[in-house]
């Protein structure tokens, strides 16, 4: 499993890259807004993102008409070539994603909640697909089962006809709120987890590993 940060904040991005721990970067208008970002700065932060991470980095078209998200995202695959457009999973979106997919921009087809919608987008030629899982959770559903059955269905065929320079569709397991989620997602074989920064420090930790550092740490003194 690769792991993605969910973020758009720069300090963050550079200190997971030094732990080796991330393959990529996936940014939503919420993020960007999060950390202040302003509109004439967006390409430009994508692009120091882009800078920071050797791999895939989405940027979100915010566009809602097909025209208008195949513009955004030809604008945002200048940016960088690590860059992958993301689009959301509606109609306009999925017409979009064939467009874009045929001009070589890959698309990470985002806000996916069901397996319908993860086989329209992997026809589409979605190069990733994002089912989210917290956002579930938080209306009392099961995130984690929806995401297994997108992994399922998505395994059961080959798209590669579909897909930009016919690589195999990556499901990034999205909308992840703690570790255990990561454990359930690497289980059910899903390609990628995005996390937050909280949730990838939360990774590193265990109370077994304080607790056996601080006792070889106090059995060093006497060594010493
Ligand atoms: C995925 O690409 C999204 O940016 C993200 O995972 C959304 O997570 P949230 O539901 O915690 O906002």
């Amino acid at each position: 499993m690769k792991f993605f940060l969910d973020t758009a904040d720069l300090a963050e991005i550079e200190e997971a890259a030094s732990w080796g721990a991330i393959a990529g970067v996936t940014t939503n208008p919420t993020l960007y807004a999060k950390i202040g970002g302003k509109l004439d700065e967006f390409h430009a932060h994508i692009k120091r993102i882009c800078d920071i991470v050797d791999g895939p980095v989405s940027a979100e078209s915010v566009a809602m008409t097909r025209d208008e998200i195949v513009r955004d995202g030809l604008e945002l695959a200048e940016i960088a070539p690590n860059v992958v457009v993301k689009v959301p999973t509606m109609v306009e979106g999925l017409a979009a994603t064939k467009e874009l997919a045929k001009h070589g921009v890959p698309v990470n087809m985002t806000l996916c909640f069901s397996v319908p919608q993860a086989l329209l987008a992997a026809r589409a030629g979605a190069r990733y697909i994002s089912p989210f899982i917290g956002r579930f959770d938080d209306i009392s559903d099961d995130g984690l089962a929806q995401v297994e059955n997108i992994v399922d269905a998505i395994n059961n065929y080959d798209f590669t006809a579909h897909t930009v320079k016919g690589e195999q569709i990556e499901i990034i397991a999205a909308s992840v709120r703690s570790a255990n989620h990561v454990t359930q997602c690497a289980l059910m074989g899903a390609d990628i987890a995005t996390v937050p920064f909280g949730v990838l420090k939360k990774m590193v930790q265990h109370p077994l590993t304080d607790a056996g550092l601080e006792s070889f740490m106090k059995d060093w003194e006497k060594v010493q």
